[in-house]
């Protein structure tokens, strides 16, 4: 007996088919046409899309942060997640200073444990190599792989907390490139910024709008051009993380076409909001939309569609890293240093996607999927596991209405948020079931907005080292 899905229009990166779908335990058992009913429990999929579960590989659950604690645990996290179609987050473990990665790994995996919903699975942060030329750490690279880590995350920005210089980014690189693991980049020149800063708050501009403007697009440019460069140089695949602008993108087909293994995501939130529309310097309300990279000036949305359709861009994440208004972004009031970091959208993701990218002629519905699942799969590492409809792989299915309208809001989301940077925004299309590993954990036509399956059962994820999948 196995879940029959029927009459649907089955989606993937490159074409759209009527074909069944059969599901048997946990996996994806048969994809064609016609399968038999008999002995099976059938879904009608009739005027629905039949698509793989959305990946998002830029998440913070859990995660302490600007003196403050991310506001989504994993639980709330990987519920609002599946509630917006979304089975499986790349979250990331941060490595302190003076610490190891090892201890990093456990923490973040005991964060997770019987409290993740969805799959999930771990970029690791590196701050710190080690004493003397940094061996213990080079060799705990490998530890990490093995434990299916296949990506190391490097901050160019947030000096003192998170920020390691060229030299110990470069080492890393080099490793990676030895590892044929994939080196993620927050590419911003953290140095150069924090001069900005200091000047600005000297100036009195101590207001949410001040962020925005004191971390300019030329220093996540700077930034991008460098961190791809020093890769090219280390042999090392790159991934750009929530790139922003034009600027940066400029940098990066550059180095593209010079040849270098650099891929980069953007997030929906870069798409769809700007410094004029939502910080143009009037209100404290402003905090909510305070994140880094900032939100730039409208005209940078279109060139970041255009890329995402081309190809330049591989993928939309969210850099979901939520702190409730009321209480953590009131932390930097009357001084925007103080103010945490992030914002909420992970149960959003597709919605704002597929409405503003699909509904607006931007991108196709096969782009789509490339985007939101089957190219983070295959570029961490997990394109034999997820990422697609195809026999043998997890049966992580959204089933996708392009019809249905849906107000986002704070008042009905998962996430643990007190407000939305979307809310009232009314969207056509939306997750109408979703199946994580085989069980339906969503069924947002019965039960809209609840997640169905049990706490915690959600299981880590084994990554393998294939070099961004280009190499
Ligand atoms: O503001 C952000 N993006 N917070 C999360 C940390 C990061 O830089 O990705
Ligand atoms: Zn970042
Ligand atoms: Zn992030």
């Amino acid at each position: 007996m196995g879940i029959l899905i029927k009459n649907g229009t089955v989606v993937s990166a490159t074409e759209s088919r009527k074909l069944d779908v059969l599901v048997s335990g946990e996996m994806i058992a048969r994809v064609g046409v016609g399968i038999n009913e008999s002995g099976h429990d059938v879904v009608d999929a009739t005027g629905l899309l039949v698509m793989p579960g959305g990946i998002d590989a830029h998440t913070h659950l859990d995660m302490p942060f600007g003196g403050t604690t991310s506001a989504d645990d994993y639980t709330t996290g990987t519920q609002a997640a599946a509630v917006g179609g979304t089975t499986m987050l790349i979250d990331f473990a941060l490595q302190s200073q003076g610490h190891t990665m090892r201890e990093a790994f456990d923490v973040w995996r005991a964060k997770s444990r019987g409290k993740a919903c969805v799959d999930y699975s771990l970029h690791m942060a590196v701050t710190d190599l080690g004493p003397g030329d940094g061996a213990h750490g080079l060799r705990e690279m490998e530890e990490m792989v093995a434990e299916g880590i296949s990506s190391f995350k490097l901050f160019m920005a947030y000096p003192g907390v998170l920020m390691i210089d060229d030299g110990l980014m470069f080492k890393v690189m080099q490793k990676a490139a030895a590892l044929n693991a994939l080196c993620c980049v927050h590419a911003e020149n953290g140095s150069a910024i924090d001069v900005v800063v200091a000047q600005m708050i000297a100036e009195g501009k101590t207001e949410p709008h001040y962020h925005a403007l004191s971390r300019s697009p030329k220093a996540e440019a700077e930034a991008t051009h460098r961190a791809i460069a020093l890769a090219d140089m280390a042999g090392a695949s790159v991934y750009i993380v929530h790139l922003s602008n034009e600027d940066s993108l400029a940098a990066l087909k550059f180095m593209q076409g010079r040849g270098a293994k650099a891929l980069a995501e953007t997030c929906i939130q870069y798409l769809v909001l700007s410094i004029e529309d939502q910080m143009p310097g009037e209100s404290w309300e402003e905090a909510k939309y305070v994140f880094t990279p900032p939100l730039r000036e409208k005209w940078n949305q279109e060139p970041l569609w255009e890329a995402l359709a081309d190809g330049s861009l591989a993928v939309v994440s969210t850099d979901h890293c939520p702190f409730r208004f009321a209480d953590q972004k009131e932390l930097g009031r009357g001084d925007f240093r103080k103010i945490p970091n992030g914002g909420p959208g992970v149960e959003n993701r597709l919605q704002i996607l597929w409405h503003f990218g699909v509904n607006a002629g931007k991108i196709s519905p096969e782009r789509f999927v490339a985007l939101m699942a089957t190219n983070p799969a295959k570029i961490f590492g997990m394109e034999r596991h997820k990422g697609r409809i195809a026999e043998g792989l997890d049966a992580d299915i959204l089933l996708w209405d392009p019809t249905a309208e849906y107000t986002i809001s704070a008042e009905t989301q998962c996430m643990a948020t007190d407000y939305s940077m979307f809310e009232g925004w009314r969207v056509k299309g939306n997750a109408a079931k979703v199946w994580s590993r085989g069980e339906l954990v969503v069924d947002n036509v019965a039960q809209p907005g609840k997640f169905l399956g049990a706490t915690g059962r959600g299981r880590f994820v084994k990554r393998e080292a294939n070099g961004g999948g280009m190499g």
